[in-house]
């Protein structure tokens, strides 16, 4: 048998409804007109992940400047449950990192995942993102309402001693 092909690809106007189908599909949260709208604006910050031409899982992602630092939000990350488990998911990651990498300005990297997804916070531990912080209540339609923040932070230590 051949290997698999496995790509990412801009989400572009001709393609947005696969995305919508996909999320609809692979997560319980719906996202709005205006989520859509801003991906299309997203660049390398939105793709599509392809397993042999077959639109299978996506990415979107956000900057976020709250907190007086400047961070990557992964709103969603995804992949349709026949084809987990085969390193679509990895692919979407590593484009994430390297194009916060490539970047060099930022603080950190942060998602929100219900309690209850185990497999996800596994998933995410295998690139050094920590659960920081629980929030009770966070989701207003589903069950466990709970979220983990994960967060992988890009800063490296501080060293010793002040500058004078
Ligand atoms: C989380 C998710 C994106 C992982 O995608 P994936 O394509 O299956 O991930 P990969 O194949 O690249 O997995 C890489 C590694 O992560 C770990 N991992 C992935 N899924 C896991 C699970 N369900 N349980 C435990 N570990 C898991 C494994 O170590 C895996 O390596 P292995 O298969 O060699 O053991 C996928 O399960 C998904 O779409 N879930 C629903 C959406 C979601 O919850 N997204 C997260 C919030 S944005």
């Amino acid at each position: 048998m051949t290997k698999a092909n496995i790509e990412l690809g801009n989400v572009t106007p001709h393609n947005i409804k696969q995305l919508k189908r996909l999320n609809s599909v692979v997560f319980p949260v719906s996202y709005n007109d205006k989520f859509y709208k801003d991906v299309l604006e997203a660049g390398e910050l939105a793709k599509l992940a392809y397993y042999n031409d077959i639109v299978v899982g996506a990415v979107c992602c956000r900057i976020d400047t709250s907190e007086k630092s400047r961070r990557l939000y992964i709103m969603t990350l995804g992949c349709l449950y026949p084809y987990r488990r085969l390193g679509i998911g990895t692919l979407m990651v590593e484009h994430v990192l390297n194009f916060v990498e490539q970047d060099g300005n930022f603080d950190s990297i942060f998602l929100h995942v219900q309690v209850s997804n185990e497999g996800a916070i596994d998933f995410y531990k295998k690139f050094g993102f920590e659960v920081v912080e629980t929030k009770q209540h966070y989701y207003k339609r589903i069950e466990p309402a709970d979220a983990h923040v994960l967060q992988k932070s890009l800063r490296k230590p501080q060293t010793n001693g002040m500058h004078e």
